[in-house]
């Protein structure tokens, strides 16, 4: 991180716009580039106007205003830098006066190795000036500063750190800026009088969590939870150990990831949330369509604050999830939507392409329409259908085995016979619905009939999404694997049972 900041400093870029939350560790960071370059360093906020960055900060003398802050960065000697803090919101007013000044402030700093670096939270550039600044991602800190921050409060609680399992402890925090990493460490040792990496990572969710964008997927569900789709299952377990240290040394490339594509209720998510398991990763959740903000460029930066987070915690699984609502969601909303649709997805796109190591990604959603051609070109792509008779049978067994009773206890390959047409999900509630049947009648055990009484509950999700069904098998034909093995013998036709 230094050494690209100070590249930028040496080459005469007059702005620098750092996106991160800690402002004291990028500060340093700034400090340090100043002294190893000689340039002169001075900080500047709304509330004390500029200061010199010493032990006895002085005050520049009315530079509280925007304007005036911009005034006297142009009169500063050459070779200085001017930290603004939390300029992008000065930004975000667009106030076309100090546009305009901002503009005409860098040129001339351009001449005289002046630098001006805006630090905030968010990716917040108003279209008139992403030229004129240069945007670095502050990286959120590496295993050592981590480690560094560990022992200081292991340290200052006289706690001693099992040197075998440290590693555990990083690991988990990673993600996290310092003072989170802090926070979590010292409440471990509050809690257990230990570092504990259980709840460092527990703390990791929780922060993950408060930002609304991600969210730690904590998963139980095995390959064991997935009723058919043996093809796709069947490559996962292929990948199980292609994410190990034994693998790379082999020479092995880790793959991209999935596209899983299909009819709703089919096993997707459930899919994605298996990989987890297998794969021995973190799952990291985005829902896409909350990548979209009100404001101009909020929606790239969401995706940039996001991807910083799961870069930090990598390796893992990043699963994006109901993924037409980032593709096909701006299409139908007008022009500017669109744009804004379109920029989100090249920063995603670069970011696949150039910056994913250690990064499993899986995109799962109801239909390939409107999905651009490379992200469809890197990922495997898989389709979901309706399930067949082996498979709703096999997902019958499952549902009823979850519940605590004995799948041997029902004609399950007749039942699935009946359900043909429904999708797992659907499966699942007949089966619920069954039970409560059961239990509403004097606390009995479920029955065969009980199932078929609930299945003429539901409409199949055959006939109710019957035309999208038939345009999704056609558009995903050729497009994509099918997840299913294909069945052996010919498909039970429905029968009608009075
Ligand atoms: N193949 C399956 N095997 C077992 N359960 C399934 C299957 N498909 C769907 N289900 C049930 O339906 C629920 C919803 O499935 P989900 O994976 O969320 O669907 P989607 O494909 O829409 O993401 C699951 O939580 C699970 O209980
Ligand atoms: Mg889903």
């Amino acid at each position: 991180m230094r050494n690209q900041i100070t590249h930028y400093v040496r080459a005469g870029y007059a702005g620098l716009f750092i996106v991160s939350h800690e402002e004291n560790r990028v500060e340093k960071e700034i400090a340090a580039v100043a002294a190893s370059t000689k340039f002169g360093l001075h900080a500047w906020s709304i509330c004390q106007g500029i200061v010199s960055v010493e032990d006895e900060p002085r005050q520049i003398a009315d530079t509280q205003e925007p304007f005036a802050m911009l005034s006297a960065f142009d009169k500063m000697p050459e070779r200085s830098i001017l930290i603004a803090r939390d300029f992008h919101q000065i930004l975000e007013d667009r106030n076309p006066i100090t546009f305009r000044k901002v503009k005409e402030s860098l040129q001339l700093a351009r001449g005289a190795n002046r630098v001006l670096v805006v630090v905030g939270c968010r990716l917040q550039l108003p279209p008139e000036l992403e030229k004129e600044i240069t945007v670095i991602e502050f990286a959120l800190p590496g295993r050592d500063e981590l480690r560094e921050v560990m022992d200081g409060i292991a340290a200052s609680a006289k706690v001693p750190i099992m040197e075998d399992i440290a590693d555990t402890f990083i690991d988990a925090a990673r993600g996290l800026t310092c003072s989170e990493a802090e926070n979590a460490f010292a409440l471990s040792i509050v809690e257990t009088k230990e570092i504990v990496a259980s709840i460092v990572a527990r703390e990791k969710a929780n922060v993950i969590r408060k930002n609304g964008l991600l969210e730690i997927v904590e998963s139980k569900t095995t390959l064991d939870d997935i009723g058919g789709l043996e093809t796709l299952k069947a490559d996962l377990a292929e990948k199980r150990n292609l994410f190990t240290a034994a693998a790379r040394e082999y020479g092995l490339a880790a793959p991209r990831g999935a596209l899983v594509v299909g009819q709703p209720g089919t096993g997707k998510s459930l899919t994605a949330a298996a990989t987890a398991n297998i794969f021995k990763l973190p799952l990291i959740r985005l829902e896409a369509g909350k990548l979209f903000g009100s404001l101009v460029g909020q929606s790239e930066g969401n995706w940039r604050s996001a991807f910083a987070t799961v870069k930090a915690v990598a390796p893992c699984i990043l699963w994006i999830d109901e993924v037409e609502g980032l593709f096909c969601g701006g299409k139908s909303s007008g022009e500017t939507d669109s744009g804004v649709t379109n920029r989100v997805i090249k920063a995603i796109l670069q970011d696949m392409q150039f910056n994913s190591e250690g990064i499993y990604y899986i995109f799962t959603c109801n239909d390939i329409d409107g999905l651009p051609d490379p992200l469809i070109d890197r990922l495997d792509v898989w389709s979901v259908d309706l399930p067949n008779q082996t498979e709703r049978e096999a997902i019958l067994k499952i549902h009823i085995a979850k519940r605590g009773r004995k799948p041997k206890q029902f004609d399950t390959t007749k039942l699935a016979a009946l359900l043909d047409g429904f999708s797992g999900r659907q499966i699942e509630q007949v089966w619920a619905k069954a039970m409560t049947l059961a239990f509403n009648d004097k606390v009995r055990e479920p029955r065969d009939s009980d199932i078929l009484t609930a299945a003429t509950k539901f409409v199949p999700t055959s006939k109710t999404m019957a035309e999208a069904i038939e345009r999704r098998r056609k558009r995903l034909e050729n497009r994509a694997m099918p997840a299913s093995a294909p069945e052996a013998k010919k498909e039970t036709s429905r029968k009608i049972v009075k």
